[in-house]
């Protein structure tokens, strides 16, 4: 009799265990191979499990691993290297040295680069990003694009790319795009989503909190003299309120159980990005007018609607109005 229910409950214990590891591989996710690619979640390659990029190539890769997440220890005020950018690390903004899924990851950089920008006019670099980056998010100077930093942060993008097919855009890179709301994003609104769930780490006045050696930010600045310019991704509000929707307040949301809705994402990002930073001349900006993205907040646009609808919304008449 014992001896029964010893074999039943082995053969069950055989049966769960052989579920259970399915289900964490995410074997039933998948349907077939292909499917497989397309329907599951971008994962950065890890640099401990590599054992196939060595010599100068794995050290350039390394480097620019910890330029992303450490910019500031080597190019901030206080930089080892140069003092050219304002104190932030490129991961503030790509988290997990842009390795996170819906953390503005840098899974489609290699992929799609060289490409065309509406931006500046031009085919872009992948060294043009990366400088746009540093004179705006880190309202900065670019590093030469044949220093060794930049080689290392070419390395490392290049690396963590490899096994996207060229022209393709992971599931799960960059930033989400979120629906817009059928009214403005309120600055109002927002400043109470801030006090309750950004104020305790970025700071009454958005200025962030430096480490205790000061070398870089332990909560990076939203908004001052400390934080990125209007000229930056960030200062557009679709940008910001898909980055918090996915990655804020830090380590307690994730895009399978965000903490914000998508109107407070909105409204936070219309309150911050309504505060006082550094200015960029972005005249030359966005040589096309009809090209400009309809929340870019510099006139003139290629519609009669007033800069405060493309700064805060509502969008849906402006994408009406282009997609007519
Ligand atoms: C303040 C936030 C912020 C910081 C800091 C920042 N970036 Fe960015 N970066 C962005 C945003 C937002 C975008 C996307 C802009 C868009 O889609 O219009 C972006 C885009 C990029 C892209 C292109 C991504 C793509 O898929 O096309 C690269 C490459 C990049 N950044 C590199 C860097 C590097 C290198 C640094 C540090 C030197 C850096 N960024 C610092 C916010 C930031
Ligand atoms: C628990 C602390 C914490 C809370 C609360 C929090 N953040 Fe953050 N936030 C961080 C940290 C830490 C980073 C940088 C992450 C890194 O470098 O890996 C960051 C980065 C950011 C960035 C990009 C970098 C920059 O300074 O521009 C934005 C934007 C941002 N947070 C917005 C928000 C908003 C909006 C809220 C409220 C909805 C919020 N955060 C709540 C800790 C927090």
């Amino acid at each position: 009799m014992k001896k029964q229910y010893l074999v039943l409950m082995g053969i069950i214990a055989i049966i769960s265990i052989y579920f259970l590891v399915g289900f964490i591989s995410g074997d039933y996710f998948k349907i077939d191979g292909t499917i497989a690619k397309t329907d599951s979640t971008w994962v950065g390659p890890s640099i401990y499990l590599d054992n196939s990029t060595i010599g100068e190539e794995r050290e350039l890769v390394i480097y620019g691993q910890d330029l992303i997440a450490h910019t500031s220890t080597y190019l901030g005020p206080k930089g080892t290297v140069a003092q050219i950018t304002n104190g932030m690390n490129c991961q503030n903004c790509h988290l997990q040295a842009g390795a996170k899924a819906w953390g503005n990851n840098y899974a489609a950089v290699f992929s799609t680069y060289p490409k065309f920008r509406d931006r500046s006019g031009q085919i872009e670099s992948i060294y043009k990003r990366v400088a746009d980056c540093m004179e705006r998010s880190l309202n900065g100077t670019a590093v030469d694009s044949n220093s060794r930093e930049f080689k290392a942060i070419y390395a490392y993008i290049k690396w963590l790319g490899q096994d996207v097919e060229k022209g393709s855009k992971p599931h799960g890179s960059g930033i989400e795009k979120l629906a817009f709301l059928d009214r403005a994003a309120d600055p109002k609104k927002g400043q109470l989503v801030y006090t309750a769930q950004c104020q305790s780490c970025h700071g009454a006045k958005g200025e962030g909190q430096l480490t205790l050696d000061e070398l870089e930010y332990a909560y990076p600045p939203l908004w001052g003299a400390n934080s990125y310019n209007d000229g930056a991704g960030l200062f557009r509000v679709s940008n910001f309120a898909g980055y918090v929707k996915n990655n804020m307040p830090y380590l307690l949301t994730s895009h399978d159980a965000p903490k914000l809705t998508n109107e407070e994402c909105w409204d936070v990002a219309a309150y911050v990005n309504s505060q006082s930073r550094p200015h960029k001349d972005q005249s030359m900006d966005w040589p096309k007018k009809d090209k400009k993205p309809i929340d870019f907040a510099f006139g003139p646009y290629a519609d009669s609607f007033p800069e405060s609808q493309h700064k805060f919304g509502p969008y849906k008449p402006i994408k009406k109005y282009y997609t007519k």
